[in-house]
């Protein structure tokens, strides 16, 4: 029966990792490079999201409560202690431990940006373009800002190619070694979208590259 639970609870956790959660990051990367086309282009696509019918709802159900059950049940799995037991190669094993430390620094970072965005909207501030030009304005904010997106699309992007395993998507190795390339190619497109967006908000004319 404890097997049955562990075995639910790793497929839910592996579920989640892609839907909703890895779909939403899509979404929110896309809002976010509406700044690349300018201030006011941002804030129509960010008030756009913000009257989302049921968007309370949507909120708690498909961002709030999936990220909250994939980073509690993934520290666990981080400090469980069990080591990379199957048998890959130099590369994976490299691969397997970044999957475990940018899931441990995006749960940190999720929390902070939260805190500094969500939480602030909810006790009235606005949050809005001229708002993420100044927290992006401090050089610290602006490192940690770019480790929290490179974290979050190497961990989605390495995280599909160990999701192709788990649900024996891809069980040859030539399978696995084409997905290989397929991450690369999201992690790549992902990191260009979210880091052009960023830049967009420190200096409009940095984005056009
Ligand atoms: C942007 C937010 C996140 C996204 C999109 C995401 C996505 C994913 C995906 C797609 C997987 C692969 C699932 C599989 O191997 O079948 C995964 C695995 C993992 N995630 Fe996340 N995740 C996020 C945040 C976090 C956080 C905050 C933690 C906290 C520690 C975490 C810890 C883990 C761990 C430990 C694994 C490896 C599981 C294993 O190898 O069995 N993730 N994640």
């Amino acid at each position: 029966m404890p097997e049955n639970r562990e075995y639910f609870n790793r497929r839910l956790h592996s579920l989640l990792g892609v839907i909703p959660i890895g779909i939403f990051l899509i979404q929110h990367f896309i809002v976010n490079h509406f700044a690349v086309y300018g201030a006011s282009s941002f804030n129509a696509a960010a008030s756009f999201m913000e009257s989302l019918p049921f968007r309370y709802a949507l909120e708690i159900f498909i961002i709030f409560l999936p990220i909250l059950y994939h980073a509690i049940y993934g520290l666990y799995i981080v400090f469980q202690g069990k080591n990379n037991t199957r048998r890959y190669g130099y590369f994976r094993n490299w691969m397997f431990l970044l999957q475990r430390v940018t899931g441990v620094f995006l749960l940190i970072f999720i929390a902070w940006h939260v805190w500094e965005t969500r939480v602030q909207a909810a006790l009235g501030v606005d949050v809005n373009y001229d708002m993420m030009a100044d927290i992006l304005s401090s050089p610290w904010m602006l490192a940690f800002y770019i480790a929290g997106v490179l974290s979050a699309t190497f961990h989605f992007a390495n995280g599909l190619w160990s999701f192709a395993v788990s649900w024996g998507i891809t069980i040859t190795p030539r399978s696995q070694l084409i997905m290989t390339y397929v991450s690369i190619g999201v992690f790549v497109v992902l990191s260009f979208v979210g880091i052009r967006a960023i830049l967009a908000f420190i200096n409009p004319d940095l984005a056009n590259i």
